[in-house]
């Protein structure tokens, strides 16, 4: 049975094809019940409370932490803290990492040119507030890393390498192990900093193997509720990190004129945290968990990377203008598929599938460094999960055929 069924917006719009998922996933029939079920069941605010719906919600966020440090074999669940996107823990972390004396003026930032803009304006931040250097590696003929160009630029004086694991826009998975080695062995001292977004939906990202110092992901693309961003960081490197956020719960102890941080990971949170998101993240790795992992994820993400890129080989020769910002090899890459054309304006394109119930994405897909480097404006995207099927497929490239016709 195809795991469409688990997902209930397809039961109430039968002919959707949704092939947005990079954006945000939709979400299991589990995941919006168990949702449910914690706000009609065991809500209330964690944090010490005595009462016993303030120990079922805490039980639950805890719940939600045993089941990310499961997903990306972290330690434990000190070594992880949550925030409100993806975007929100890159920003913690850059600000941190300043606050704590652990980036100053002159230190320099390697990021790639495939970065999201969730890890490029946080250090361009710290760029024109303290006078950081933020240098950005190439990428090679598959849009991969360039790792001769990285091996250049990765001086002593570069204190943080952070990179995506996979590109939103191009689907192209960035060889960690390699860039992992090449830290280790060229700038030990760097942090190895890895924004997971794309990555963690797809395919485990083992902390401990890749000796990732920090991981940062988002709640959404995995399928729980948005306004949830995932933090690890190794304990040791946590402990040195001075917060440059806090507030109740993140504190041990505030006089009029002095504070002291709590513990990990309260440290990172502070404020009432998203009980029910934390909920809804713990129900989707379940589902996950349920349907097989990523060994099954991966089965399908195989096939269907297959399919895509044979259906592209077919329509190619009839609009040979039409250009996939990504690789054409089946390796190394996740099921995200970047078309860029002149022919006809991007949004008019996404707005002709639309009227077919087709969702896709057009526009810089917050890549503009990206899409400067490629000599474009914006393309469009369509981006698969474990719901889409072979169909759907189908459909994309026969209305995508259908639009472009129309033009010529
Ligand atoms: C690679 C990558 N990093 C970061 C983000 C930001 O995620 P969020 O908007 O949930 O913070 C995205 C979202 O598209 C992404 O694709």
């Amino acid at each position: 049975m195809s795991l469409r069924s688990h997902f209930p917006v397809f039961s109430h719009h039968s002919d959707l094809v949704y092939l947005d998922s990079a954006s945000t996933a939709q979400k299991p029939g589990v995941v919006i019940e168990g949702m449910k079920q914690h706000m009609e069941q065991e809500y209330a605010n964690i944090h010490r409370g005595a009462y016993d719906l303030s120990e079922a919600s805490e039980v639950l966020y805890h719940g939600s932490k045993e089941a990310v440090a499961r997903l990306i074999n972290a330690r434990e669940t000190a070594e992880i803290s949550y925030s409100y996107n993806a975007t929100s823990a890159l920003n913690i972390l850059a600000s941190s990492l300043v606050h704590s004396g652990q980036l100053r003026k002159g230190d320099k930032v390697l990021l790639s040119r495939a970065e999201h803009h969730a890890n490029i304006v946080p250090w361009l931040i710290a760029k024109e507030t303290i006078g950081i250097e933020v240098e950005f590696i190439g990428l090679d003929a598959d849009f991969g890393l360039d790792f001769r160009d990285f091996e250049a630029k990765l001086t002593p004086d570069v204190r943080v390498v952070s990179l995506t694991a996979a590109s939103n826009v191009t689907g192209s998975v960035f060889d960690l192990v390699r860039a992992r080695d090449l830290i280790r062995s060229k700038n030990p001292s760097s942090i190895f900093m890895i924004d997971g977004s794309q990555a963690v939906p797809h395919f485990r990202v083992d902390v401990q193997t890749l000796d990732i110092d920090y991981l940062v992901f988002t709640g959404h693309k995995l399928m729980s509720d948005t306004g949830l961003g995932i933090m690890y960081g190794k304990k040791s490197l946590l402990k040195s990190l001075v917060p440059s956020i806090g507030g109740g719960g993140a504190i041990n102890w505030v006089h009029e004129d002095s504070f002291a941080p709590a513990g990990l990971p309260s440290r990172f949170e502070p404020g009432t945290p998203h009980i029910i998101g934390a909920g809804s993240l713990l129900r989707a790795i379940e589902f996950m968990e349920s349907i097989g992992g990523y060994t099954e994820i991966e089965w399908i993400e195989k096939d269907l990377v297959h399919y895509t890129l044979e259906k592209w080989g077919e329509f190619k020769k009839q609009f040979p203008e039409i250009k996939l910002i990504g690789s054409e090899k089946e390796e190394g890459r996740i099921w995200v598929f970047s078309f860029a054309t002149e022919i006809m304006h991007i949004s008019d394109i996404a707005d002709a599938f639309a009227d077919q119930n087709i969702c896709v994405r057009a526009g810089h897909h917050c890549a503009e460094p990206l899409m400067q480097n490629q000599g474009i404006t914006g393309s469009i995207r369509m981006s698969l999960f474990l719901y889409n099927t072979r169909e759907d497929i189908d459909r994309f490239f026969e209305v995508f055929t259908e639009i472009l016709s129309i033009k010529n």
